[in-house]
């Protein structure tokens, strides 16, 4: 059977140039990225890296990928991370494993970014898939009353029977809003609640989409408007 993650994960690795700064997503798609990036290091390509998540760095460094800290940066060249939906205006949700907040630190300083997915994720309307928010721990009930408030059936994420905690020790609240919300408003509401630290919108962020495809295929598709 196709492996298409690793196809579109792989093929990724090809837009990596010896002396840059990475930016290493998170997710089964970034894991076979990842394990490229650490084949052209072990190949002799001079890296640096920024890991999104804790799971992401424990892969890096036993690759003897070279990290930086997000403090020790002022750009990342290139960041390369997978989505749990896009639309054809390159509207992306992510955080499905709950890495947003320091994937959306790190697409932000990126000068460029591609996503990477199984065709799957291809899809006319965001929305289907649950929108991930992450929220501090302190004040996250009256967080929780206000997105049920506002009718975006949230639901407080878990894991092995209790609540799903971040990389940073915050909860995510699950929005199930359906294919075709309005992305702008949900953007804007979801911004103003007190407690919220970021959520899974990326609207615009890529500069081109790498999709591993059934038949062994490999679509590139271009932005030619990115937001950055
Ligand atoms: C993690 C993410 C992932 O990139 C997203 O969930 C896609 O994961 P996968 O490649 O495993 O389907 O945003 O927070």
């Amino acid at each position: 059977m196709v492996d298409m993650k690793k196809l579109a994960g792989e093929k990724a690795a090809e837009y990596v140039k010896d002396g840059m700064i990475l930016g290493l997503g998170t997710g089964s798609t970034a894991y076979h990225m990842v394990n490229a990036v650490g084949e052209l290091v072990r190949k002799g390509y001079h890296l640096q890296a920024i890991p999104t998540s804790n799971a992401t760095e424990k892969q890096a460094r036993e690759l003897g990928i070279p990290l930086l800290t997000i403090d020790e940066v002022d750009h990342i060249d290139l960041d390369i991370d997978g989505v749990d939906e896009i639309d054809p205006e390159f509207n992306a949700i992510k955080g499905g494993g709950g890495a947003l907040y320091r994937e959306k630190v790190v697409a932000t300083l990126a000068k460029e970014v591609i996503w990477i997915m199984d065709e799957s994720k291809l899809v006319d309307h965001i929305g289907a898939f649950h929108l991930p928010i992450e929220v501090a721990k302190y004040g996250s009930k009256q967080a929780f009353e206000k997105m049920d408030a506002y009718g975006w059936k949230p639901v407080m994420r878990e894991r092995d029977g209790k609540l799903f905690v971040t990389d940073n020790g915050n909860y995510i609240i699950d929005l199930h809003l359906g294919a075709g919300f309005d992305i702008q408003d949900v953007k804007e509401k979801v911004s103003g609640i007190v407690g919220v630290l970021e959520h899974g919108l990326f609207l615009n962020f890529c500069k081109r989409i790498i999709v591993g495809k059934s038949n062994g295929e490999v679509m590139i598709k271009e932005n030619p408007n990115p937001a950055k």
